[in-house]
């Protein structure tokens, strides 16, 4: 275990000052950088973020179209139309309204024969080209679906959800956690750690054991987050509620 906590913590008192804070750095990354790649996670911690961008696009104040979005993860077994895929919720949120080509969103085929073939395809779709990665994060501190235990090494590939996650999931699925997926396709850790800026998004008391361990600074996969700290340019913006470590520093 390690203690080097290289992480940027920017604590703001609510959600509300979070997803502006966040809608902030991602309209200034890709005001200066138009074509960036960018990767999107889906979940409630960033709706609201993802809604101030809507509302900027409306405005004329922010576009996607020169960017290319790749989707973080997403579920396997879903009809191909389903509207609980992350596809239909990108393309609903980000896509249209940000005024970003279909042909420049990217996805892995999680309806192909051969799911290692096509989270290989993926991988080397985006390993080392993401400009920016966005992250929310689970309350057993998992970021895109790397669950605990998950090696820092690992790249994207099929994975299986914990209990923990699925139950967390439940709500997108009208509260019945039998009809979560058991099993995704995810960028691996090292694949996020590839790109070269990472923002990860926290908010409410439910991520803050999560938050707690990040502050401590431990770098184990017991904690998959923790890989963050061996990157050298990520930014958490997190609210006071998931914000639980006192500041002894003053
Ligand atoms: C979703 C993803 C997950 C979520 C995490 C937090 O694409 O990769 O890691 O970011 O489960 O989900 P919410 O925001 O719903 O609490």
């Amino acid at each position: 275990m390690q203690t080097n906590n290289s992480l940027q913590f920017d604590v703001y008192e609510s959600d509300t000052e979070v997803a502006e804070a966040v809608s902030n750095e991602i309209i200034g990354f890709v005001n200066q950088n138009p074509n960036s790649k960018i990767s999107f996670p889906t979940g409630s911690t960033l709706s609201k973020t993802y809604e101030i961008l809507r509302s900027k696009a409306q405005h004329g104040k922010f576009s996607l179209e020169n960017a290319e979005v790749f989707l973080l993860d997403e579920y396997v077994g879903l009809p191909k139309e389903s509207k609980d895929s992350y596809l239909s919720y990108i393309i609903e949120n980000i896509q249209k309204p940000c005024g970003l080509p279909i042909g420049s969103l990217h996805y892995p085929d999680v309806h192909s024969a051969d799911l290692n073939q096509a989270s290989n395809d993926y991988e080397e779709l985006i390993a080392g080209g993401l400009d920016l990665q966005i992250l929310g994060i689970g309350s057993n501190a998992h970021i895109g679906f790397n669950e605990p235990g998950t090696p820092f090494d690992s790249k994207t590939r099929i994975s299986e959800l914990t209990r923990e996650t699925r139950e967390a999931n439940s709500k997108y699925f009208g509260g019945n956690v039998d009809l979560v997926p058991h099993r995704c396709l995810t960028q691996g850790l090292s694949t996020i750690l590839s790109a070269k800026k990472i923002i990860l998004v926290a908010t409410g008391k439910s991520k803050a054991k999560a938050i707690a361990g990040l502050k401590e600074g431990k770098i184990d996969e017991s904690l998959p987050a923790s890989a963050l700290i061996t990157h050298g340019n990520t930014q958490l913006i997190i609210d006071e509620a998931s914000n639980t470590v006192k500041q002894t520093n003053n």
